[in-house]
């Protein structure tokens, strides 16, 4: 069974079309980055899959069901590229609200506040409030808040914004050991280090998949040494195909 399968998906506002036939598979152990420069539809399609938007055309199912499905968000550990957090509250506060939310009981929450607040860092900051807190650490409760119930699909929105290279590392490692575990990861990003780390890549530029496969797959097709090349050839052959149409 697919964790998200996404078929010929048509999407927009509007009039405007931002996204083009797009579609994606992912399955149990999947690390899947969206890549593309900003404005190329990657929250666009995120707010499609979590069933926030409905689509113009084409087919969006979660765990073999269509969404929107209001019941399928509680397996959904989700973080969006805009921090919804209570800022006159605590991380901690803030963690035991959602966490609450997501039905966890009492003694369990306290277990896996801890834990997810170890995993992005926020352990000795859990008692300030979040309004002292920097960009960064807000994105890092927000990753808090999207792991916390141990959901076995994790969709984040620019997850690592503002966060630094050694924190980057650890939520990284982190990562891999829960799609080790048989968790489905799907990220985006603009940062091509990030992009490495996936096990399969979805390039969106203008609304298009313009390449997708796993990083040494796409390497291979296009003879070359880094995910930033291929996303480079890839925009020239969608240029090129362009000019001739
Ligand atoms: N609510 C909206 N109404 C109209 N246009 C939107 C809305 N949200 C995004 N867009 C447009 O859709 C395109 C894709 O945006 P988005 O999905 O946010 O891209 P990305 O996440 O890759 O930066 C952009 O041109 C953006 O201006
Ligand atoms: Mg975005």
């Amino acid at each position: 069974m697919a964790t998200i399968q996404v078929t010929h998906l048509v999407q927009g506002y509007a009039t405007t079309t931002v996204l083009n036939d797009i579609n994606l598979e992912t399955n149990p152990g999947d690390i899947v980055a969206l890549i593309g420069p900003s404005g190329a539809g990657k929250t666009t399609l995120i707010k499609t899959i979590m069933g926030m938007l409905r689509p113009k055309s084409g087919r969006v199912s979660v765990f073999d069901q269509a969404m929107p499905n209001r019941a399928l968000l509680a397996h959904i550990g989700f973080m969006a590229q805009t921090d919804a957090l209570y800022t006159d509250l605590t991380g901690r506060e803030n963690l035991n609200f959602f966490g609450a939310m997501q039905g966890a009981s009492r003694s369990a929450l306290q277990v896996q506040l801890a834990h997810a607040a170890e995993v992005v860092a926020l352990t000795p900051d859990l008692d300030r409030r979040v309004s002292t807190y920097s960009g960064g650490m807000k994105r890092r409760l927000s990753l808090a808040i999207a792991l916390l119930n141990d959901p076995p699909l994790l969709i984040l929105d620019e997850p690592t914004v503002g966060i630094d290279p050694e924190l980057r590392r650890q939520i990284w490692t982190e990562l891999h050991t829960m799609a080790s575990a048989g968790k489905t990861i799907l990220l985006t990003t603009h940062v091509m280090e990030d992009a490495e780390e996936a096990t399969q890549l979805l390039m969106i530029r203008d609304g298009a998949a313009i390449a997708q496969g796993s990083p040494t797959a796409l390497m291979a097709t296009y003879h070359v040494q880094s995910i930033e090349e291929v996303f480079l050839a890839a925009g020239r052959q969608q240029d090129a195909h362009i000019s001739h149409v």
